[in-house]
């Protein structure tokens, strides 16, 4: 760090077409507690930060919403916005990367790396879907994995057996937007001879702290090891994003522009300011730049963007913070069981300053995941900041407005040993915050917070105040002087609470260099409450709220699992007779009609024949199947079954099908079984 110079400070732009959620704040947090800290030492500290608004997923979703891209963008943008508000998050600007700036400097440096040799054309073979007329990105294909079988894999890599392929490789390819099978097509791309820059990466991943040793690491031996691939910067319309200078219907990828979009609200921050965004991003020498960031998205911060800005002109970052995924409960926060709560529901239950505290608390400078126990979150919020902090400044501030009409005189004298032992954490505090050891810092801060509460159980001011008022009023002044140090110490990770505390001391804003214990003859102003203990069940309602919310918004989704990661079968159900199972008559069916009913949006009417007589069963399986081309199959059906009266006729039994992420598909028999045979 290089304090004399001014500081620009980033999170990765969160994608413009979902909620944030508690995972997303890890970052947001941990970044503005840096950026605090920093703003806190009075240093020159810009935080951008910005919406990534571009690609396949937001142009698709905009669609089907029936809303343009832009509208869907901005309405998450402001959403956004006002979730981290709620979470105190600071930055000084949150624009977009769908803007003129951003758009000026994807050119310069695509032109920028252009001019260095590095960009060529290719044509490359792709997956085309005839029925949505687009290329289809590898996660819109699915299939069957070349190596190891797995159905249902995603176009560029298997999650069963890890193998990584073209979505061309894939075996029996659909497309998951309208399910049917692509064609392949070549197009003209436009690449990225990152081959040619592995020095460059290199030299900058192994100086001056750029990442962090066990990053650095991570990447020689993913990555830099071996070959370098070229990277493919463009995309065939239909896309949202921007042109490829000199075409009509090409775009550059979306992870082309986001990251300069850094750039471009830095260029929007400074303009309306009337400052220059060439001291930031053109020469290194006027300001640091720190980016951070999860893990996931690493290579694109660590290899791509070192690459680019270091060939078109542009200066590169000085570090590139990653941090881990959060878990919750030791698992990956999940939508079906409420555990991937959005910053919305958190902010509707609980204070978001608890949840910054222990973020704090759990965070070091490696890349490594951090779990969020609710349990653990309860005890360590209640026992280090409420017990700790909140309780020494309410309990002294009581006293004094109670017993002393609020007023301080001098500190007492005996205090200045422990004044002395508390202070020798200082500089070990600030040096915390500096590397992003926020756990350290939380632990030396809450061992001032003892040495205060100590300090004030041990001199007793509440016994002493019978024979000397005015050596209570010293002690008190004493323990007020750890209230203020501690506001400050805190205020990077609890803003709101410490400005509490100021206000509460009739202070104003403190700053580091206000770090002393200096309090004297202060008169008290009201006290603001700071914190209140929290109990297990007020998070496990917001857990609960979080279950409802999701199953109400999206109950098909949440059976699918579709955010939840990799789809798992559902688990084996309870045991059964055998008695019981063959109460099931089950038969093979031919179906000798199939049509949609009028008036309903699911359901196929079936005429299936059972060899010796006929039956209409309405089976939900219009979102599944064109009716023409289940006509002819032969399935199997449950024919006991009670026979169901419904709005269009009455169904006299089931049609068995599969169920998966990928659709439903219905069960069949060989060929040569005879409509009517019974299956056991
Ligand atoms: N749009 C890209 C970033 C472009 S930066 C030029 C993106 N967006 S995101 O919304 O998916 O994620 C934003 C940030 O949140 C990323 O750094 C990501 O690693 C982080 N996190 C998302 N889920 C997370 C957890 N569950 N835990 C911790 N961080 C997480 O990636
Ligand atoms: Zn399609």
């Amino acid at each position: 760090m290089t304090p004399e110079k001014r500081l620009l400070v980033t999170s990765a732009l969160p994608y413009a077409n979902g909620d944030i959620h508690i995972g997303h704040l890890v970052e947001y947090i941990q970044t503005d507690i840096f950026v605090r800290f920093h703003k806190l030492m009075g240093r020159d500290t810009i935080y951008m930060c910005a919406s990534d608004t571009h690609g396949t997923p937001i142009e698709i979703k905009a669609g089907q919403l029936g809303v343009t891209p832009e509208e869907l963008v901005s309405k998450y943008n402001q959403e956004h916005l006002a979730d981290f508000t709620k979470f105190g998050v600071s930055f000084d600007l949150f624009y977009t990367t769908h803007s003129p700036e951003t758009e000026h400097h994807a050119v310069a440096i695509y032109e920028g790396l252009q001019k260095s040799g590095l960009i060529y054309t290719k044509d490359v073979d792709l997956v085309y879907c005839e029925h949505d007329q687009r290329f289809l990105p590898d996660r819109y294909v699915r299939g069957t994995c070349p190596k190891c079988d797995a159905e249902e894999q995603f176009g560029d890599n298997c999650e069963v057996c890890g193998t990584t392929y073209d979505p061309t490789d894939l075996v029996e390819p659909h497309c998951s937007i309208c399910g049917n099978p692509p064609v392949r097509r070549m197009s003209k791309h436009y690449f990225f001879q990152l081959s040619k820059c592995k020095e460059q990466i290199a030299g900058w991943i192994d100086a001056d702290d750029h990442v962090h040793p066990t990053t650095a690491n991570w990447l020689k031996g993913a990555f830099l090891d071996g070959d370098l691939r070229d990277w493919d910067i463009s995309r065939d319309a239909p896309y949202f994003g921007f042109k490829v200078p000199g075409e009509t219907d090409k775009y550059f990828y979306v992870w082309l522009d986001a990251p300069v979009g850094y750039i471009g609200t830095t260029q929007k921050y400074c303009d309306d300011k009337g400052l220059d965004a060439a001291d930031y991003w053109k020469s290194d020498d006027k300001a640091e730049v720190v980016h951070v960031i999860g893990k996931d998205i690493a290579y694109f911060h660590c290899l791509f963007w070192p690459a680019m800005l270091g060939h078109s002109g542009y200066r590169t970052p000085d570090r590139v913070q990653v941090h881990g995924f959060l878990t919750v409960d030791g698992t990956k926060m999940s939508k079906r069981t409420g555990t991937a709560v959005t910053a919305k529901t958190y902010a509707e239950h609980l204070d978001p300053q608890l949840l910054r505290f222990y973020y704090a608390s759990k965070l070091g400078p490696t890349n490594a995941d951090l779990d969020l126990n609710l349990e653990d979150f309860v005890n360590r919020v209640n026992a280090d900041l409420v017990n700790k902090a909140a309780n020494l400044a309410s309990r002294a501030h009581a006293f004094v407005t109670r017993k002393l009409d609020g007023k301080l005189g001098d500190a007492d004298a005996e205090a200045k040993p422990v004044f002395e032992d508390a202070a020798t954490r200082f500089e070990a505090i600030g040096e915390a915050y500096a590397g992003f050891e926020f756990a350290k810092a939380v632990r030396l801060i809450s061992e001032v917070a003892e040495l205060g509460n100590k300090y004030f159980q041990d001199r007793a001011p509440f016994h002493v105040i019978k024979d000397d008022p005015e050596e209570a009023r010293r002690i008190c002044t004493a323990a007020m002087s750890f209230v203020k140090v501690l506001a400050i110490l805190l205020k990077p990770i609890v803003p709101e609470m410490s400005a509490r505390m100021e206000r509460s001391l009739g202070l104003g804003d403190l700053a580091w260099t206000d770090l002393a214990f200096d309090i004297q003859n202060q008169d008290l102003a009201p006290f603001e409450r700071l914190a209140d203990r929290i109990k297990l069940k007020a998070v496990q309602k917001m857990i609960e709220a979080q279950r409802v919310a999701h199953e109400a918004a999206a109950p098909a989704e949440s059976k699918a699992g579709a955010d939840d990661g990799p789809w798992t079968p559902k688990p084996v159900a309870d045991e059964i007779s055998f008695d019981d199972f063959a109460k099931l008559d089950l038969r093979v069916a031919l179906v000798k009609e199939a049509s949609p009913v009028e008036g309903a949006d699911k359901l196929l009417r079936l005429l299936l024949d059972l060899g010796d007589h006929e039956r209409q069963v309405f089976a939900g399986m219009k979102a599944h199947y064109d009716p023409a081309d289940l006509q002819g199959r032969k399935v199997i059906a449950v024919v006991n079954l009670a026979p169901r009266k419904m709005r269009f006729g009455v169904s006299e039994g089931m049609v068995l099908a599969a169920t998966s992420p990928s659709g439903v598909f219905v069960l069949g028999t060989d060929d040569r079984a005879l409509p009517g045979a019974k299956v056991s």
